[in-house]
Formats: C-alpha cells, sequence, structure tokens
C-alpha cells in the first residue's frame, strides 16, 4: 500500500497536499467559511471570552500554532496546555471558555482525560479529530474532522498539515462572526487557503535540494531549531521531528531565549536551524542568528522567498513560497518534515517504526 514509496512517511507526506484540500475546500461555500459540523450560532461564536487548547505531541505543538492564529484573527485570548499537564492540574477555566482537543487518533489518553475534565467542569468542548467515530469524536460536544486519511507512519506528517488547515478555518469564521476581521481581508484570506496545496506542492518538487541538505548535516549530534512567534511554534515540531526518527538531539527555543542560559550549549560543530518566515521578527530572528553563527554553530536558514537577507548569515538557505502570514506554518514544515525524513534514511533508520514510540498512545 506503499504506492511506489519507500516509506509511508513518504507517501504521507506527499498525500499533504490532497489532504490539507480535502480538509478545506468542502468547507467553503460562496466564499464563506461555513463549519455546520461545530453546531454553534452566531451568538455562541460571539459569546466566547476564551479558548483553551490542549494536545499532545505534535497535535499540541498545532495548538501552539493555534494561539497566534485565533488570537490575532478572532482576537480571543487563547491558553494552551498539554494534555498530561491540564488533567492534574485543577484548571480554573472562567466562564464561556471554549475548549478544544486536538487528535490525530482520537485515542490519546492524556487528551481524553482533558476532555473529560472539561467537561466536568461544564465546558463546551470541540475536538479537531481525524480517526472518525474514535473516543474523543465521540465524547466531544462537537467535531471537526480533519480529512487526512489513514495515517500508518508512526510520525505525523498529513494530520499535522489538516489540524492546521482546521484552525485557518475556526479563526477566519471567529473572526468574521466576531467582526474583527473586515470583508475584504477575511476574502484575501479564504482566496489564500485555496492556493495553499498548490504552495505545498511546489515545495515537494524540490524535494532533491533538502535530501542533499539531510546528506550533509545526518552526522550532527546536536540541532537547535529556532523561531519566533509562530515560527518558534513551527521550530517545535520541526524539533519533534528530527528528534523522534533520526534520535538525534534536538531543541526548539524561542530565539529571543537563548541568551537566557541555552547559548552556552553553542560551539563549533552544533547545528541551528533558524525559521524566520514572519516579516515583523526577521530582523530580530536575523540578529539571533549572527549571535549562533559567532559562536561557531552552522546555520541553516528557513525563510519566504524574496527574504535574500538571510544568505548574509546562513550558511544553507530554504526558501518557501509567500502566502499570508498566518499561513506560513503550513509551508515552513515541509522541508522539515523532508529533512527529518531523509536523515532518518541517510542514517539507516527504521523510519515508519521508530524505537519505543507507538502510533497511538491510549495509555499514560
Ligand atoms: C509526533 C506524533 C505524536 C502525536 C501525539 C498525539 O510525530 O505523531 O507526537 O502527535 O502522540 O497523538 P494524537 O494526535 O493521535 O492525539
Amino acid at each position: 500500500e506503499k504506492e511506489g514509496f519507500e516509506h509511508f512517511m513518504l507517501k504521507e507526506i506527499y498525500e499533504q497536499p490532497k489532504a490539507v484540500a480535502d480538509t478545506i475546500s468542502p468547507r467553503i461555500k460562496d466564499g464563506n467559511v461555513v463549519l455546520d459540523e461545530l453546531e454553534m450560532t452566531e451568538e455562541d461564536i460571539k459569546k466566547i471570552s476564551r479558548i483553551q487548547m490542549v494536545a499532545c505531541g505534535s497535535a499540541y505543538h498545532v495548538c501552539m500554532c493555534g494561539k497566534y492564529i485565533l488570537e490575532q484573527m478572532a482576537k480571543i485570548p487563547v491558553d494552551v496546555d498539554l494534555a498530561s499537564e491540564f488533567r492534574y492540574r485543577q484548571p480554573i477555566l472562567g466562564d464561556n471558555t471554549l475548549v478544544i482537543v486536538i487528535s490525530q487518533s482520537g485515542e490519546t489518553a492524556d487528551s481524553l482525560a482533558a476532555l473529560r475534565e472539561a467537561k466536568k467542569l461544564g465546558h463546551k468542548v470541540l475536538a479537531i479529530v481525524n480517526v472518525v467515530g474514535s473516543s474523543i469524536a465521540r465524547e466531544a460536544d462537537s467535531v471537526l474532522y480533519t480529512w487526512a486519511g489513514p495515517e500508518i507512519s508512526v510520525a505525523t506528517t498529513k494530520a499535522y498539515s489538516t489540524q492546521l488547515a482546521a484552525i485557518y478555518l475556526i479563526a477566519l469564521l471567529f473572526g468574521r462572526t466576531r467582526e474583527v476581521i473586515n470583508q475584504e481581508d477575511y476574502k484575501k484570506y479564504v482566496a489564500e487557503l485555496g492556493r495553499l496545496p498548490e504552495k505545498i506542492q511546489r515545495i515537494l518538487d524540490e524535494k532533491e535540494r533538502i535530501q542533499w541538505l539531510a546528506n550533509k548535516f545526518s552526522h550532527a549530534k546536536d540541532v537547535f531549531f529556532i523561531g519566533r512567534g509562530l515560527d518558534y511554534a513551527i521550530s517545535m515540531e520541526g524539533s519533534l521531528k528530527l528528534k523522534e526518527i533520526s534520535y538525534i538531539h534536538s531543541e526548539a527555543y524561542a530565539a529571543g531565549e537563548l541568551k537566557h542560559g541555552t547559548i552556552s550549549l553553542i560551539e563549533n560543530g552544533v547545528l541551528v536551524i533558524g525559521v524566520a518566515t514572519q516579516p515583523e521578527l526577521f530582523e530580530k530572528e536575523i540578529s539571533n542568528l549572527v549571535e549562533v553563527r559567532s559562536r561557531g554553530a552552522s546555520v541553516l536558514g528557513l525563510t519566504l522567498y524574496g527574504n535574500y537577507a538571510m544568505e548574509d548569515i546562513a550558511d544553507f538557505t530554504i526558501y518557501v513560497p509567500k502566502t499570508e502570514d498566518y499561513f506560513t506554518t503550513s509551508l515552513a514544515v515541509i522541508p522539515l518534515q523532508l529533512l527529518a525524513y531523509y536523515i532518518s534514511v541517510a542514517r539507516g533508520l527504521d523510519v515508519d517504526k521508530p524505537r519505543n514510540l507507538a502510533k497511538s498512545v491510549t495509555v499514560e
């Protein structure tokens, strides 16, 4: 069933344009985002005073993106918790807090327990789930399904991308309903959503360059992914992908936090991957990269076409197409998935079934 691909992971990476299109397009009607499955009236959406997002692993990284996107697009304050923390920390959620649980499998024990905790506290739970009819889908008040199809590889790729797509849809619907996005911007965003699959495809078509970089860095011992804002959230996912299938130690850091301790680990031979897609933070990120480079790190930059200033500082640069600032994660994550994949292949590891890991974590 790998359909000619060497591994499920690569097949699933290549399925992303279709998975993202399948998740978005049925929900755009006459140029508007329509999410009947939320079963929320305009009134319900206007009443939300806070959003609490909960998940594990990569789905948690989607929540981190969700915080930046929902707060900025819908102007609703968002808190994010790891499900394993949320369930035991006796959370205090104010009135009219909407809880969003994200899970590919819909069976993750901690995420299910977090959902139950939120319901016990009397809050509405919206689940973003891939597996139809799974426990989380059944117990949530409403479900927004991601249409990624079955994901076999332990390391998630296409589910992650469709979860992000679901967040964009929710942010647009909430922002428009609450009248904090004007009609012109709304139309521009909706149109751009439709172009994401083709832009993802363009990155996939350039996979040879990532493969070349992966071979170059396959013996790395320590890798730091740094970014600010949404780029920090992408860094978290890039780092997890790399460590889980290549067994290379890696960490994601908010770039501005490096100098509060971690920069002491930067020395010759360390690889720093600098993610810089957000225009307002670009200069700041570049100055962080100058700092690590002057301490001997090799720098791999990841930015948008047009930001050629990256080449002044980075040893190598990966470019992705331009899109709306809120949607860049969907593009920037693709080379990071490919990088992790090809490094794992270069190291001769079991890409689809990394050691010690299970696809669905149904125990604590
Ligand atoms: C990483 C990965 C895991 C899952 C996590 C949550 O590639 O796949 O971190 O994201 O175990 O799983 P779900 O989404 O099924 O709740």
